[in-house]
């Protein structure tokens, strides 16, 4: 059976430590120098859908590292982007590659894309989810820290689809999340209600920013205007305003507070130059790690032992 990576909720909590585990591994040797190429005549059709800078990358060069080939397809450059269906689409890559990876809109692109292909399929984003994103900010929280059980984590802003991955994480791996966000800009409601029926840890909603960061040991923030939603910028700066993270808001974490931004960032609109630029920043070792996670996903779900029943 094939497995694909839409969701974190789709993931049991011993499958995202193997993730880990395997992406720990993966990073040692690659700063060992040391190759480790299990994908070796492997291709990965990447379709982006938004742009991407951290996702494009990681995706491409981890697949090389790996040993195998990564390539780039835009709508405008591809029959997608002329009516051929997602389903079609998926049905004949299938034929050429060993996995794909799509960045898109509406999470059921995703779906539909994962349900008519017979390899992998890999969530690079969707408006709704950022699998990956949040797989790569755990690994590094746990590099970070040594844990993540236990640990009271801040989500400060837009409930966009970084949030939402957040939830699935917490429900996932047992951290407290405390999401900050306005009213009206809230991350979506289903996903947060079946996280709270069904987790150890505790999920909260909040409007109240100081009960959300109090004592907490990460915040994480994201842009107030995801991709899609450039229209109604100025709206969302004017509602989020409130909820940027500055030097005052640190204040009221801990003193070793880890400052995460999933980037790009908008600096001086839902982050500061001073707290990027600070002491308690990881955002661009966050970035990094992105490489790291995506390899041990990549070798997880192409890689052999995943072979049996794929093709067809
Ligand atoms: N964080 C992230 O997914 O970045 P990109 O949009 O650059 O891929
Ligand atoms: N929420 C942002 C994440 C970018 C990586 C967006 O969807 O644009």
């Amino acid at each position: 059976m094939k497995r694909d990576l839409l969701s974190i909720y789709d993931l049991t909590s011993e499958e995202i430590e193997v993730i880990l585990q395997k992406a720990g591994e993966i990073k040692e040797m690659h700063l060992k120098g040391k190759h480790y190429r299990p994908l070796e005549g492997k291709s990965l059709a990447m379709i982006f859908e938004k742009p991407s800078t951290r996702t494009r990358v990681s995706f491409e060069v981890g697949m090389y590292q790996l040993g195998g080939n990564a390539f780039f397809l835009n709508p405008q450059d591809t029959q997608l982007g002329r009516g051929e269906t997602i389903a079609d689409t998926a049905r004949v890559l299938s034929r050429y590659v060993d996995g794909i990876m799509i960045r898109t809109f509406a999470q059921e692109r995703v779906q539909d894309m994962a349900r008519f292909a017979s390899v992998p399929v890999i969530n690079g984003l969707s408006d709704l989810l950022h699998p990956c994103q949040i797989l790569s900010d755990i690994f590094t929280i746990w590099e970070k820290r040594g844990e993540y059980r236990g640990l009271k984590v801040a989500y400060v802003g837009d409930g966009n689809n970084v949030a939402n991955s957040w939830i699935n994480g917490a429900l996932r791996l047992g951290f407290d999340l405390w999401l900050a966000c306005p009213p009206g800009y809230e991350s979506d409601q289903e996903i947060l209600s079946r996280a709270i029926q069904e987790a150890s840890s505790k999920i909260v909603l909040t409007h109240n920013l100081k009960e959300a960061v109090e004592g907490a040991h990460v915040i994480s923030t994201d842009v107030w205007a995801s991709m899609g939603q450039e229209e109604k910028r100025q709206d969302r700066i004017k509602a989020l305003r409130a909820y940027q993270v500055n030097a005052d808001l640190l204040l009221l974490a801990r003193e070793d507070i880890l400052v995460m931004h999933c980037l790009p960032a908008h600096r001086g609109e839902e982050i500061t130059d001073e707290v990027m630029n600070g002491p308690h920043s990881i955002v661009f070792d966050q970035a990094e790690n992105r490489l790291h996670v995506q390899k041990a996903i990549l070798t997880l779900l192409m890689g052999k032992g995943e072979e049996d029943g794929k093709r067809h």
